[in-house]
């Protein structure tokens, strides 16, 4: 299957649905990662420095009037201790996501932890997954050490949108984007990613998803399943919700999908795709997703981030949780990378940057 480079909303409505052989569609996309960037995993090291939010997103376990969980943020030591252990494992890469907080002093303690990591931690790339932030704070953000941002836009629909947000100024699709593309002009390596399977979501949002994410030049792509999450709006609408295993092979054919479209960048097999499917990982990276997020946050406070219901429960060491992932991707012919932050081609031919991280500044 040879996806054209530009390809038209009919054709990726039709590959959607199912409308052409599923394995050949994945095994295509598979073939054209290897071919473009190599057969190499990269990882990134996650830590939920803090589940408090100040949205109310309607599908989300951490928004702001669900008042059923322990609401926590990590101390900076605390941080740096989870950072340092996976630096030691080889680790390279680092993504600290939280609820939306304006709080200066919540940003003044991330600005710190860059600034830490700047200086001893060589090499390393920082990932930012914080939300919508004013444009000043992205650019302290950056100039304190960050990397790379990730803000899905959820739905590249301003009407679905509106459909799993409160209607007020706070949850506005404009200010999202506008948002994503300051990051993207501001020099972040940038990535966004949509919920797939939502309900009322069709095909068509979800294609439009696609060329929305190639049009917007994005670095980087998450994108994962739906899943139901206690505690929100959302659930009212079970009915609705489309059964697991669809709502799986939609976000396997939306990765393949990405990888043939935008051939150059980094996909992850999320950790939602993994909730939901016990092979996600497998089936995600022969879709030709080439990154996985493996949880450095500390256990006593991962049972508190309740994004969904029945995220995995790991209670191995992070050590462990390499060795593991290392004998899965051998398993299916790829390989773990350690040590390399895997930088993703699309952003030197996007920016015509280097690719170390003090390069710009
Ligand atoms: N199911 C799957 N993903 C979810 N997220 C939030 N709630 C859910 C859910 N119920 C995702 C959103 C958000 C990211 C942090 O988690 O896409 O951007
Ligand atoms: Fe907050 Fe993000 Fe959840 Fe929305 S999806 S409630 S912004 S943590």
């Amino acid at each position: 299957m040879v996806l054209p480079e530009d390809p038209s909303i009919e054709l990726l409505r039709d590959l959607l649905s199912g409308g052409g052989p599923d394995e050949e569609l994945f095994r295509s996309a598979h073939l054209k990662l290897l071919e473009e960037m190599g057969g190499r995993v990269y990882l990134r090291g996650l830590v939920e420095i803090s589940n408090n939010c100040r949205k109310n997103c309607f599908y989300c376990g951490l928004r702001r009037d669900n008042a059923s969980i322990d609401r926590y943020s990590m101390r900076p030591m605390e941080i740096m201790g989870s950072l340092r252990r996976g630096y030691r494992l080889g680790l390279r890469s680092f993504l600290l996501q939280s609820g939306e907080l304006l709080g200066e002093e919540h940003l003044e303690m991330v600005a710190g932890i860059l600034r830490s990591c700047s200086s001893t931690m060589p090499g390393a790339r920082m990932v930012l997954s914080l939300g919508e932030l004013p444009e000043e704070i992205y650019d302290r953000l950056r100039i304190a050490g960050g990397h790379r941002y990730l803000l899905r836009i959820e739905t590249s629909s301003p009407v679905l949108y509106g459909h799993f947000h409160p209607d007020d100024p706070l949850h506005s699709h404009g200010a999202r984007l506008r948002a994503l593309e300051y990051l993207r002009d501001s020099g972040w390596q940038t990535g966004t990613g949509v919920l797939i399977g939502l309900p009322g979501q069709t095909v068509e949002d979800l294609a439009e998803d696609i060329l929305f994410m190639k049009r917007m030049d994005m670095d980087m792509v998450g994108m994962g399943p739906y899943i139901e999450s206690p505690g929100t709006p959302l659930l009212e609408r079970a009915d609705e919700i489309f059964p697991a295993e669809t709502r799986i092979l939609l976000t396997l054919r939306m990765i393949a999908l990405t990888r043939l479209a935008l051939p150059g960048v980094n996909i992850a097999a999320t950790t939602a795709l993994q909730t939901l499917s016990v092979s996600g990982l497998e089936r995600g990276l022969l879709a030709g997703a080439n990154v996985v997020m493996p949880n450095l946050t500390p256990e006593r406070y991962r049972e508190s981030y309740n994004l969904y219901t029945g995220k995995t429960r790991v209670r191995d060491t992070p050590s462990e949780m390499i060795d593991d992932l290392r004998d899965r991707c051998l398993a299916i012919g790829r390989e773990l990378s350690l040590y390399d932050p895997g930088d993703p081609p699309h952003f030197k031919e996007r920016t015509g940057r280097g690719e170390s991280p003090d390069d710009d500044r």
